[in-house]
């Protein structure tokens, strides 16, 4: 297959995971015969610096005309503690999503049994944790209309949904759940909120088009206690775009670090695979970060178009670099290896030939190796 993939790797530690997506993708393609080509473009805060722009016209025609886009991280520090500021990174993406209309924002969460001890939570709270989230991502407070009052003493974000919007991520939510254990959780603030209202009576509509779907409702404050107290108790879980922000990014470390958190945003024409981890600044240019959330992106990004046996190939290429310990300190506390190292580890056991599988492990180390 030909694939091109626009790279927009933005701020802070996204240029250095993206790049050790792009060495997985290439290892991909000369594994499996594809052919992979990358095409640049500056977003966010570096887009701001150049071209006073978090998304400039021209990164907008490359992803538009690109078959997916992979993206980084995107935010500095410097716009984050001024309020004022008349333009930010975050504007970028927010105006990326819309523009592309990336209306399903799909957020998995995997324990590795590995990592049970890295978790937050007691091992026997994690066992058996097999989740996704699908947040609403082109709606709700995040565009609605936005006022500050002329002497800056109030302000407001409208919350808005429209029925159109709910119906098109519960089907793709529906129909995910019915290859998984056929389990959806809504979760919403129905009891406050008429736009949850909406979201429940159009959710349950659409549900009877798929009766093998257990379908329930979980109050947003329930499901945050919930993700913490019984995390195994979820199947898919659909949301708007602000629970879904935040409750994602609590499940996320159920696994024991955002670093291996991936995820993928797709509409009807267009999809962005992108890890769930902002641009980390403090780690930027140290080879510190986990790629592993932007290796799984690519690894999403590959199941987009199908090619499933290509992604397993770099999930299980992950599993064995966790399950040998090459990862970056913030899953194993005192690790050497540094974001290249991890990068290097996958792009080498992907590319292991499996007839001289004695030597895999130390040729994907990049060690010596008897064979
Ligand atoms: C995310 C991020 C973004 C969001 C920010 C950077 C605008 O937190 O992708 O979860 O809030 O959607
Ligand atoms: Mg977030």
């Amino acid at each position: 297959m030909k694939l091109k993939i626009a790279v927009l790797s933005g701020d802070g530690i996204g240029p250095e995971v993206t790049a050790e997506a792009i060495k997985t993708l290439d290892a991909i393609a000369q594994r499996f015969d594809h052919k992979f080509e990358y095409h640049a473009a500056p977003v966010g805060a570096i887009a701001i610096d150049e071209f006073n722009d978090p998304l400039p016209e021209a990164t907008l025609t490359v992803c538009k005309t690109t078959d997916a886009v992979l993206f980084g991280a995107i935010g500095h520090p410097k716009y984050d503690n001024n309020p004022d500021a008349p333009v930010r990174p975050e504007q970028g993406l927010l105006k990326l999503r819309k523009e592309l209309g990336l209306f399903a924002n799909i957020r998995p969460t995997t324990i590795y049994a590995k990592l049970a001890d890295q978790s937050p939570l007691r091992p026997e709270r994690i066992a058996g944790v097999d989740l996704t989230i699908y947040r609403e991502l082109t709606g709700g407070i995040y565009f609605g209309e936005k006022t500050l009052s002329d002497d800056k003493t109030s302000a407001s974000d409208l919350c808005s949904y429209s029925q159109e919007e709910v119906e098109r991520i519960a089907h793709m939510a529906f129909k995910t759940a019915q290859n998984r254990r056929k389990k959806l959780t809504l979760v919403d603030k129905a009891n406050v909120l008429e736009t949850s209202r909406l979201w429940r009576r159009v959710v349950t509509e659409i549900s009877k088009a798929y009766p093998d779907v257990a379908l329930d409702f979980l109050f947003v404050d329930n499901a945050a206690m919930q993700l913490i107290l019984n995390p195994a108790q979820f199947d898919v879980m659909l949301t708007e775009n602000m629970f879904g922000d935040i409750l994602s990014d609590e499940a996320s470390v159920l696994g024991g670090s955002i670093g291996l958190a991936a995820s993928a945003s797709v509409g009807n024409k267009f999809a962005m695979f992108e890890p769930i981890h902002g641009s980390y600044p403090q780690a930027a240019g140290k080879g510190i970060a986990n790629p592993v959330a932007s290796i799984l992106s690519a690894a999403m990004l590959l199941e987009h178009f199908n090619l499933l046996e290509e992604a397993n190939a770099i999930k299980e290429a992950v599993t064995a670099s966790i399950d040998k310990e090459v990862s970056t300190s913030d899953i194993i506390p005192g690790s050497n290896y540094s974001t290249a190292d991890v990068g290097n580890f996958i792009t080498r056991y992907i590319l292991a030939d499996e007839v001289t599988v004695s030597g895999t492990d130390n040729r994907a180390l990049g060690r010596s190796t008897i064979i």
